[in-house]
């Protein structure tokens, strides 16, 4: 998960929880999965090593990077695979979910297969197999190749398409007899905000008022390049379908950052604020891929600025997944401000016409951390089984971040994950058609928001030691305890908000 765009939503809320009902890992369907995950640049460091050549990641890590610890070393999970892997094994994970570096696998963007990359991606995924877990794996996790940004601006740019088809193919047959869950793009949604309208997440563009980018334009890139998301990500699931899921009997999927938006007060403005936002920031794109169009609020609101989808490319996207991966983290209180509305030139960001509080990106606060909200998981799965059918869904990440210490008893993390847990099983119960579930992160790795300074990890990581030294946390010990069948308590916070929004977008 990208912390940067995240401290636009931060708030702090008191926690207000009470022990609930007990559960254990038998509650769960006997098939479900339990994980973790990270992503390739945020883990692997390697960055510049057998070949590889820097992506927007990279750049953008550098452009803000404060302080002497380095990005491009991360982890060191690219010479450390064997070790990790282990320790996977040893909390008794069933499914290891991770990206693969496009870079890495073919530095030019296009073109020749870089050995030294697909032998490491053939190593970690036969040593996860070897120890019996499932590899889940993500095919851009916000790491575009630096060379077609700069050849091409990425994904502002029809030729990305043919690209991302190109190197999704070397990765459908080069892994695919051992993987079976794919997964597009990592959080396509925050990718095509953060990058293009805010700037504060790579690549990077903004405009002002909006932002304060050397190049890019607020009010139009964020719509062109979610357009190009969905058509890139639609053409590598026709590849997929056609050519290798007879064979290979995988399955393929995209991934949302969710919410759970929720009005400030019950009032009518409010909650109309929050369905808009609701269509602006999870609509966007599971309007498209359920029923081929945006919404409809998305349209007016957007007027030109918005694309429209040609028939063939609305028949492209729209059923265009096996799953959907929801990676939620907490609630967001919705402000209305339609007033907004009138102004002109409007961002993305106003065209949905509601107020966030922002925090200020520079100062790390003592107490960071999410509010401990878990009814909001469940409010997200309920909105997407009454808005978009029911889909199967994968929480690909939900963890709690807090600032990087030598501290391994993280108590507030094992209570925000048996909650979350716990509130996922009540989704389920109530018919929500989930199958699995990954903490964020494994380890403590290279957060976008603050680098190493905050971080989500069950493993604790020495960033200063030379050896990068793994240590188990609290947290890693409870999910341990849980995978192997341990009974725990669920948390419910007092008091919730009753938010009217459930099964309705605004239109
Ligand atoms: C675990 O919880 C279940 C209810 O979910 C209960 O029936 C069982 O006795 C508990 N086991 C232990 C060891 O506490
Ligand atoms: C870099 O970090 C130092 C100390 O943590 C802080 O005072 C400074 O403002 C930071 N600079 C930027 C550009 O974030
Ligand atoms: C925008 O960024 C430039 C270069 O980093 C800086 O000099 C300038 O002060 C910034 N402007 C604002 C309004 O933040
Ligand atoms: C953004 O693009 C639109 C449409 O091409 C144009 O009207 C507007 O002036 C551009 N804004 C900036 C800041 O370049
Ligand atoms: C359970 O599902 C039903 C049918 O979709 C829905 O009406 C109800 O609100 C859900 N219950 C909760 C607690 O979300
Ligand atoms: C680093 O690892 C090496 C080899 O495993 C070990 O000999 C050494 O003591 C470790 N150093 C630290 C500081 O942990």
């Amino acid at each position: 998960m990208q912390r940067r765009l995240m401290m636009l939503f931060l708030w702090f809320g008191l926690l207000n929880l009470v022990a609930a009902d007990e559960y254990n890992r038998n509650d769960f369907p006997p098939e479900f999965v339990f994980g973790a995950s990270t992503s390739a640049y945020q883990v692997e460091g390697a960055a510049l090593q057998d070949g590889r050549t820097p992506s927007i990641y990279d750049t953008f890590a550098h452009q803000s990077r404060n302080g002497t610890l380095n990005p491009d070393v991360a982890c060191d999970q690219y010479h450390k695979y064997k070790e990790d892997v282990q320790l996977m094994a040893e909390t008794g994970l069933d499914a290891y979910r991770f990206s693969i570096s496009w870079s890495r696998l073919i530095p030019n963007g296009r073109g020749s297969i870089n050995p030294k990359g697909l032998k490491y991606y053939n190593n970690l995924i036969n040593e996860l197999i070897k120890h019996g877990i499932k590899p889940h794996v993500t095919l851009l996790h916000t790491d575009v190749p630096q060379v077609l940004e700069d050849e091409y601006e990425g994904f502002l740019n029809r030729r990305i398409i043919e690209d991302f088809t190109a190197y999704v193919d070397v990765c459908f047959r080069e892994f695919g007899d051992r993987v079976r869950y794919w997964t597009t793009l990592n959080e396509p949604n925050i990718f095509a905000f953060g990058g293009y309208d805010i700037g504060n997440f790579p690549p990077g563009r903004c405009s002002p008022p909006f932002g304060n980018c050397s190049r890019g334009n607020s009010t139009t890139e964020p719509y062109i390049a979610a357009h190009l998301l969905l058509l890139a990500h639609g053409s590598a699931v026709r590849l997929y379908k056609d050519k290798y899921q007879a064979k290979q009997l995988g399955f393929v999927g995209i991934n949302l950052l969710c919410y759970h938006f929720s009005p400030i007060t019950n009032t009518r403005e409010h909650i109309i604020a929050t369905r808009r936002t609701y269509d602006f920031l999870i609509g966007w794109f599971m309007h498209p891929l359920t029923y081929g169009d945006y919404p409809e609020i998305m349209k007016k609101n957007a007027g030109r600025k918005i694309p429209i989808f040609t028939e063939k490319e609305s028949k492209l996207v729209k059923g265009s997944f096996d799953f959907i991966g929801i990676n939620y983290y907490s609630v967001m209180e919705t402000n209305d401000y339609s007033i907004g509305l009138s102004k002109y030139p409007r961002d993305f960001f106003a065209d949905i016409g509601v107020e966030w509080k922002y925090s200020d990106p520079s100062v790390l606060p003592d107490e960071f951390m999410f509010p401990n909200e878990p009814w909001g998981l469940e409010r997200v799965l309920e909105y997407f089984k009454d808005v978009y059918q029911n889909p199967l869904i994968f929480i690909h990440e939900n963890g709690q971040v807090a600032k990087h210490s030598t501290a391994t008893n993280d108590q507030f993390r094992v209570e925000y994950i048996q909650s979350h847990i716990g509130s996922l099983l009540n989704a389920v119960r109530n018919g929500s058609d989930t199958r699995g579930y990954f903490v964020w992160s494994l380890m403590d790795v290279y957060e976008l928001l603050y680098g190493f300074k905050s971080t989500f990890g069950l493993y604790h990581v020495d960033f200063n030691s030379p050896n990068l030294t793994r240590q188990p946390k609290l947290s890693q010990k409870w999910y341990s305890g849980f995978l192997k069948g341990k009974n725990t308590t669920t948390y419910v916070e007092k008091k919730k908000v009753e938010d009217d929004v459930m099964g309705r977008s605004s239109i």
